[in-house]
């Protein structure tokens, strides 16, 4: 990944941080780690004459990506109003974005209880709190950036498509990963046709064992009636890639899985309530929370501490206590799958094995295409090709393509990517500009829904749009 120092772009470009961006030519973002790297182009994009304005609803982590992607780039997208119920988030984010006092809000519908006063709504609630959002949004005018799963209800997201087709709106949904260089290139390849008849797909979504603790055993989707199940919770991007990847819809499913793991019956002998409570198997335990979050600092953000790293480790310890954060993972109320196996069969009879697991050292998609006159696997780093009639082999590095030195943002760039979409779409008033599209976004959905449907009557379930 080509990178330079945020110091050393501004530097080259004489540049202060408010003016780090431009549409037509380069244009830089900051990444995880804070460099300012290369992004993503795009013709159909304008030079905006005013940032798009919009308001979040819910400042925690999907909510704060976006904010990092309006102070990267103020002339693309101003936050101009927040609703978000912890305090501490609320003043942070307030703070941030320089958000005057009249446009703060606790929840989100006090947001409507005032006059439009935003291009668009950016929807970063929990799960179960899109449709209420969504469907006022729609309805007061404002185009809508709308986190996934639009809804653990079928008939909800049905009513969301109703109204945005009856307002007009611009709607988009966040399937990051249509987004990336890497499933760009992918899908470019894969219906291109030089390898022939797609025949079969074999996709593995590998969650990384520390993070599927986190966020399916500790975390806010640890309880599938109170969020989404995990198919859609966590694998709805995976199976709106099938469908955009293969470019043919989805006729009959069938799934298996279950919680495998991460249950009382598993806890060795010694564990406690808590990884605090002197638990006697922590030190060598791979899902210690001390080891997760004080030692390691990883996915710090849920527990909203303070930056100040003198006091950062106390906090931490402090939150391990009595949050979550810190339970033990074979004693929590969870019930999410751990592993969970999809068979589909596509239109033309294209067959697609997918696989969710938690327990990878890694946290990445591999995914393999076999098609009649050649294969082409990857895994979201390299994509390599094999023709059966020249035995050519072929490699990229997925960070040697032209559009991947772009990798700026999270979801393998596909972050920045998705709203530097959305900004363009809601600027130029075209929802064709789209690429992750609330009617495409359903139809992935509904795929969810019956996987689910099939897991738990243990039968094949038909895929009817
Ligand atoms: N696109 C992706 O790749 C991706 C990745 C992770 C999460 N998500 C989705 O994004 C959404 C948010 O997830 P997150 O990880 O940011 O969760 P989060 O818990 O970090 O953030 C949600 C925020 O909403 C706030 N909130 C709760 N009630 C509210 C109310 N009444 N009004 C306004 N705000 C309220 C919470 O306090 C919290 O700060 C979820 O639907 C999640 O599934 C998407």
């Amino acid at each position: 990944m080509d990178s330079f120092s945020r110091r050393d772009v501004l530097r080259t470009f004489g540049l202060t941080a408010g003016s780090l961006s431009f549409i037509n030519s380069e244009t830089f973002a900051e990444n995880n780690d804070e460099e300012s790297v290369l992004i993503q182009h795009d013709e159909r994009y304008i030079t905006l004459e005013r940032p798009v304005t919009a308001i979040v609803l819910g400042a925690g982590n999907r909510g704060n990506v976006y904010g990092r992607f309006s102070l990267a780039f103020p002339a693309e997208l101003d936050i101009v109003g927040v609703a978000e119920p912890i305090p501490f988030r609320n003043d942070k984010y307030a703070k941030a974005h320089n958000i005057e006092e009249k446009n703060r809000f606790n929840t989100w519908e006090d947001v409507f209880k005032v006059p439009k006063f935003a291009d668009a709504i950016i929807i970063s609630t929990p799960d179960y709190m899109h449709y209420g959002p969504a469907m006022k949004a729609l309805e007061m005018g404002y185009d809508v950036l709308l986190e996934k799963p639009i809804s653990p209800s079928y008939q909800e997201c049905l009513d969301i498509l109703a109204m945005a087709k009856q307002t007009n709106r611009v709607i988009a949904v966040c399937h990051v990963l249509r987004y990336t260089p890497y499933f760009k290139k992918l899908k470019e390849i894969a219906q291109s046709g030089q390898f022939g008849k797609l025949i079969s797909v074999n996709h593995l979504e590998g969650i990384e064992y520390q993070h599927m603790a986190h966020s399916y055993v500790r975390g806010n989707w640890h309880v599938a009636k109170e969020t989404n199940p995990i198919i859609l919770a966590k694998s709805c991007h995976d199976l709106d890639i099938l469908r955009w990847i293969i470019g043919k819809p989805c006729k009959s499913i069938s799934a298996h899985g279950s919680l495998s793991w991460f249950k009382k019956e598993n806890a060795p002998e010694g564990s406690t309530e808590r990884c605090t409570d002197g638990c006697k198997i922590e030190k060598e335990c791979a899902f210690s929370a001390i080891n997760i979050y004080h030692k390691q600092r990883l996915r710090i953000r849920v527990l909203d501490v303070t930056d100040d790293m003198a006091k950062q480790g106390d906090e931490i310890m402090e939150k391990l206590k009595t949050s979550p954060y810190g339970r033990c993972v074979y004693r929590m109320n969870n019930d999410q799958p751990d592993h969970y196996t999809t068979s589909m069969e596509f239109e033309d009879g294209v067959t697609v094995s997918f696989a969710m697991e938690a327990f990878t050292s890694f946290e990445a998609r591999k995914t393999r295409l076999m098609f009649a006159q050649g294969e082409v696997w990857g895994d979201m780093d390299e994509i390599q090709t094999y023709d059966f009639r020249t035995k050519q082999h072929t490699k990229w590095r997925a960070s040697e393509l032209p559009e991947y030195k772009s990798q700026a943002s999270g979801h393998a760039g596909g972050d920045y990517g998705l709203t530097r979409n959305f900004v363009q779409a809601v600027a130029q008033k075209k929802p064709e500009l789209l690429t992750s599209t609330i009617d495409a976004s359903i139809e992935s959905h509904v795929m969810g829904f019956m996987a689910e449907k099939s897991r738990l009557n243990k039968q094949m379930v038909e895929v009817k749009i």
